[in-house]
């Protein structure tokens, strides 16, 4: 297979490791605290609920059982996937790893191949997750999850190792339940991955992916920033991806210093309007407009229009329609809304109304890649601009350019934080499975220090999960976390958001940098909320 000149440098480059991974045949798990889940968890998953938090730490016994251990990618891509499969495959010394094609469906369809050593030589710290392929299919029924176990069966597979976002990862924990109920020896390992960067909590400080994604867009972003100032004539709107929280949003916005961000939990918690954030922008517009600055660069999150108060309430009723029949007309939708429904709906450009009626996907979200909230923003602006031009109230000139950065960035040739964090979530999930325990997310801490005091842990999936409507029902799923509007990281925005707004303070953070190094630079986002400080 042809390699560009970095994929080879790359490829050949050492992955890093904590010093307990000097010898791994001796690394055990210390039992923690037990982390206790409510109790509407607890009855749902009485096999892999109360159980403790794990520690790695040096034993003093060898194991060097070889196990044959099955993996799958699950959800969008990634940049660091192939990592994880790397850590997996040394950390088995001997064993085998069978690699699942094509997301979770293979599971059920028993399409795999076993990998071997040439198969992940070449796919080294390399973007992407072509190696398997990857899908969002849910394993749902008593049917998919007696086949997806009795392909484990017939594999003779001592553990399966999900690689997924908050959906997959629930998925995990469905099946190790259902694994565990049916005695299969078969225990279940989740690893934490989203460009989302919406998967972390106490214990998993950031899920895999979030710090090559937001370096790509930051870079494209802080050329465009450049182009603005060069060009002096474009006002753009750049939505980015991340689905629900805007932590990507951000963390670019932190690097790069837009002049203006709007940061989708802060507009859910001041239950700001679509028309209020729109006479905003246009107050921005106006004012850069009488500094003679008829340009500028507006960073928004895709999961926008899921935060709006009206449009919220709208996806509500529209989901819970969707959800009632196959394939609803877009008729029988519309006519089945409340009254106020149907006015936010009849208010929107035709094809936004078009995009907010797409089918959800399998785990019920919204697919907001598909909705272009930039062209949405662009477009009502420009109509309150136009009135205030008519007004005699704006003598600028507004030329929108719209922008979506999403799958640019999910399969980049990981970060060396990424590369170095997958290759260790990965060897973690192989010590947790030797270690024999089923229904835990491997992750890894001390992300703040140089990666040979790292520390891998497991936390049950089951303490990270919550109940919440998916398709019209309450369903068990592992919690999100939006961007904290306590936390540094934002409340640093709040303080130069004037600034950025009325001056240009753009920054160009240029292209990912990669030098192995054993300490790479966190993203802001973990830098200002203080993770990084003793770096
Ligand atoms: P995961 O949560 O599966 O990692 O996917 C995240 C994401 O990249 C979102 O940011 C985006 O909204 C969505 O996937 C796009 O989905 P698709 O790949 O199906 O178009």
């Amino acid at each position: 297979m042809e390699r560009s000149p970095l994929e080879s440098l790359r490829l050949l480059s050492p992955h890093l490791k904590p010093c307990l991974f000097n010898d791994l045949s001796t690394v055990t798990f210390k039992p923690k605290h037990t982390i206790e889940c409510s109790r509407e968890i607890s009855s749902l998953f009485p096999e892999c609920s109360g159980l403790p938090l794990l520690e790695a730490v040096k034993g003093k016994e060898k194991n060097t059982e070889a196990l044959r251990i099955g993996a799958i990618f699950s959800g969008g891509p990634a940049a660091g996937g192939h990592n994880v499969l790397a850590g997996l495959f040394d950390a088995l010394e001997g064993g085998t790893l069978v690699g699942f094609l094509g997301g979770p469906v293979s599971l059920v369809k028993g399409h795999c191949k076993e990998l071997s050593k040439a198969d992940v030589d070449a796919y080294r710290n390399l973007g992407g997750f072509d190696l398997l392929g990857s899908g969002r299919d849910k394993i749902e029924t008593e049917e998919q999850m007696k086949a997806a176990l009795d392909t484990c069966t017939k594999l003779d597979l001592d553990g399966l190792v999900i690689v997924g976002g908050d959906d997959s990862n629930t998925n995990a924990a469905v099946l190790a339940e259902f694994f565990k109920k049916y005695g299969s020896k078969t225990k279940v390992i989740g690893v934490p991955k989203t460009i989302d960067g919406d998967l972390q909590n106490e214990h998993v400080s950031i899920s895999f992916g979030f710090d090559t994604a937001t370096k790509v867009y930051a870079e494209l972003i802080g050329n465009i920033c450049k182009d603005a100032a060069s060009a002096r004539k474009y006002t753009h709107f750049i939505r980015l991806m991340g689905r629900s929280a805007s932590h990507v949003t951000l963390e670019c916005a932190l690097a790069t210093r837009p002049n203006a961000v709007l940061i989708g939990e802060e507009i859910h918690r001041s239950n700001t309007t679509l028309s209020k954030i729109i006479s905003d922008i246009a107050d921005l517009i106006c004012l850069r407009s009488e500094a003679g600055k008829d340009y500028g660069v507006i960073v928004i999150p895709e999961g926008l229009v899921e935060f709006i108060p009206e449009i919220s309430s709208l996806l509500k009723e529209l989901n819970m329609a969707l959800a009632k029949e196959e394939s609803p007309s877009s008729h029988a939708i519309i006519a089945s809304l409340s009254r106020s429904g149907q006015k936010c709906f009849e208010s929107l450009p035709e094809p936004i109304r078009k995009q907010l009626l797409l089918s959800r996907d399998p785990h019920g979200n919204v697919q907001v890649s598909l909705i272009e909230t930039e062209k949405l923003l662009a477009e009502l602006v420009g109509v309150e601009l136009g009135r205030r031009k008519a007004a005699g109230l704006f003598t600028g000139k507004f030329h929108p350019m719209t922008h979506f950065f999403g799958y640019e960035g999910r399969c980049a040739i990981p970060s060396d934080f990424d590369a170095n964090y997958c290759y260790c979530l990965g060897t973690g999930a192989a010590l947790l499975l030797r270690f024999g325990v089923s229904g835990y997310m491997t992750f890894v801490s001390n992300l703040h220090l140089p990666v040979e005091n790292w520390h891998i842990g497991g936390v049950p999936l089951t303490s990270l999960m919550g109940i919440e409507m998916r398709k019209g029902k309450s369903k068990p799923v592992i919690q999100k976390a939006g961007v904290s509007l306590e936390g540094k990281p934002f409340i640093y925005l709040l303080e130069h958001k004037e600034g950025w707004g009325k001056d240009d303070c753009y920054l160009s953070p240029g292209p990912t940098q990669y030098c192995n190094n054993p300490a790479p630079p966190l993203t802001l986002s973990l830098r200002f909320s203080g993770k990084g400080e003793k770096r």
